[in-house]
């Protein structure tokens, strides 16, 4: 039996669907149905989630499940909670969810029980945070550590700057927080900035990488650590200086990071899937471990409903199949992320990995090139109320049509309520703009055609078991869309090319470059 879904027969039934849905505005299915709202619409634990505002009807909705169905979702959904080997071309386990689970439960990966693994590691992280927080842990001059540098890229560096950023925002003043930097860029400015504000005594640097094979990473770990031997008293050993997080301990080892000072990782936590392992560890001592650990119980509350509600009551499996149906049924190859909240600054680059990264593919789960069907559209976006300045032009009068999500935090402790006020109705008033249009035939430079569909997300309150919530629905929002478009989600090797051309010119050799390649190597290296 074919996997393509165009071969499907809900495929089928949804493209004739949306010949009728692409002629009616969504004015006219607010007009046609009033308790749209209503039925569109689903609360769960901490969250509210609105899709009233797609272009779809109910009926859509049901051919979407049924489109789902038949893809196996149920059976490949298992499979991955269940830990079988469905990240094919790497031959690993997909199994992010089973850092949040507790530790009565059992899941086993190449006949080892790993829950207990994943929960001594939790325990090391935890006494190893407690201990830097209380000021027991001790720099080599026997100073107290007071900043703490990450150093990462991609899934080793966008998870702990979400969280690390949402979590300041939204922390009690009673909060203790550690001052905490990131650095991922390969651009010396990068790095260069942080070090020259710290003092080595009092800096402990965390360096993240699943491979460690990572140059960006490695290139600024080397910066680090000469930094640190430049500016701690002679011959001090700077190994507490420096701790690593891989799960490749031998070369991690072999950098020169003490065995003690590394925290596993696994082969089966995919990257951009691995905030909740030993990666979260800036967050646990910035924030401290309890805080991790509501975060990882946000988490599984959410892998709970992914796993137990029907699909047509499921926030990612509903959020994944409106996605589906704006890319391939009405043809819009955009998504716009729009946080309605300052804590949620880096949600748009940590969903452009996530869903891009995942889903930005045209192999098939087969090894097929996919030739009939669209797969991930491309992920942009900006806090709100910033991006209404920038590119909202282009959401209200441009000529793509591009879905919006907004996500709003309902209940704020911020001291400027004032503010919070202001800023939820700027996100209700853009998503009403975008849907309702403006209709001026006599002055068409003040036309609004509307029409543009959202959804909005309402976070109770930014804690760390919401955030936790948050981030677990759109991974598995990204594994069901890769579901339906038939593809690894778990593999990335649309980003080797580009590193292994970047080693051949470190190497001088240009033999398979072209004259433009040529050109601007002659430019950048003469000067
Ligand atoms: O960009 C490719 C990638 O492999 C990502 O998938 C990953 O998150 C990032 O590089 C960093 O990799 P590592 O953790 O191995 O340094």
């Amino acid at each position: 039996m074919s996997n393509n879904p165009t071969d499907k027969k809900a495929w089928h039934k949804l493209k004739n669907l949306s010949l009728g849905v692409k002629k009616k505005h969504l004015n006219d299915l607010f007009k046609d149905d009033n308790n749209r709202f209503k039925e569109l619409s689903i609360q769960i634990d901490g969250l509210f989630f609105d899709y009233s505002k797609q272009r779809v009807t109910k009926e859509v909705v049901s051919n979407l499940c049924d489109l789902l169905k038949e893809c196996d979702f149920e059976n490949k959904r298992n499979a991955m909670f269940q830990g079988e080997v469905i990240n094919k071309t790497e031959s690993r386990a997909v199994l992010h969810t089973a850092l949040r689970r507790p530790i009565t439960d059992n899941i086993e990966v190449n006949g080892e029980s790993i829950i207990p693994i994943i929960h001594d590691t939790l325990k090391k992280i935890q006494n190893f945070s407690d201990s830097v927080r209380s000021g027991h842990y001790k720099g080599a001059t026997g100073k107290e550590i007071k900043n703490i540098v990450s150093i990462g890229i991609g899934g080793s560096d966008l998870g702990p700057r979400l969280v690390s950023k949402a979590l300041c925002l939204s922390a009690n003043k009673n909060d203790q927080i550690i001052h905490t930097e990131f650095v991922s860029n390969i651009d010396g400015d990068d790095i260069q900035k942080v070090l020259s504000t710290h003092n080595a005594e009092e800096t402990l640097f965390i360096i993240i990488s699943k491979s460690f094979k990572t140059q960006e990473t490695l290139t600024n770990a080397l910066t680090a650590r000469q930094w640190l031997q430049d500016n701690l008293p002679n011959k001090t050993n700077i190994d507490q200086h420096f701790i690593a997080v891989s799960s490749n301990i031998e070369v991690a080892e072999k950098f020169g990071i003490d065995r003690n000072n590394i925290f596993s990782m696994w082969d089966w936590v995919n990257g951009r899937f691995s905030l909740w392992s030993a990666v979260g560890l800036s967050i646990c001592l910035q924030h401290g471990f309890k805080k991790f650990e509501q975060l990882l119980q946000g988490a599984y509350i959410m892998d709970q409903h992914f796993l137990n509600a029907p699909l047509d009551k499921n926030i990612p499996v509903l959020m994944a199949l409106i996605g589906i149906w704006n890319r391939n049924f009405l043809n819009l190859p955009y998504l716009a992320i729009l946080p309605y909240a300052q804590n949620l600054l880096y949600f748009p680059a940590y969903l452009q990995q996530l869903e891009m990264e995942s889903n930005g593919k045209n192999i098939d789960y087969e090894g097929k090139k996919i030739t009939d069907y669209n797969t991930s559209p491309i992920l942009f976006g900006e806090v709100g109320t910033n991006g209404q300045h920038s590119f909202y032009q282009l959401l209200h009068q441009g000529s793509e049509t591009i879905p919006c999500d907004f996500i709003g935090v309902l209940n704020s402790e911020t001291e400027l309520p004032h503010h919070h006020n202001l800023l939820l109705n700027h996100m209700m008033a853009q998503s009403q703009a975008m849907m309702q249009g403006q209709h001026t035939p006599d002055q068409p430079y003040n036309y609004f055609e509307g029409n543009k569909p959202s959804s909005t997300l309402l976070m109770d309150k930014m804690t760390p078991h919401n955030l936790g919530q948050l981030i677990a629905l759109y991974e598995h929002k990204t594994f069901t869309q890769g579901v339906i478009w038939n593809l690894n989600s778990f593999d990335q090797f649309g980003v080797e090319l580009g590193k292994q051309l970047s080693e051949k010119l470190e190497k001088q050799d240009l033999s398979e470059a072209d004259s433009s390649t040529k050109g601007l190597y002659s430019l950048i290296h003469k000067r």
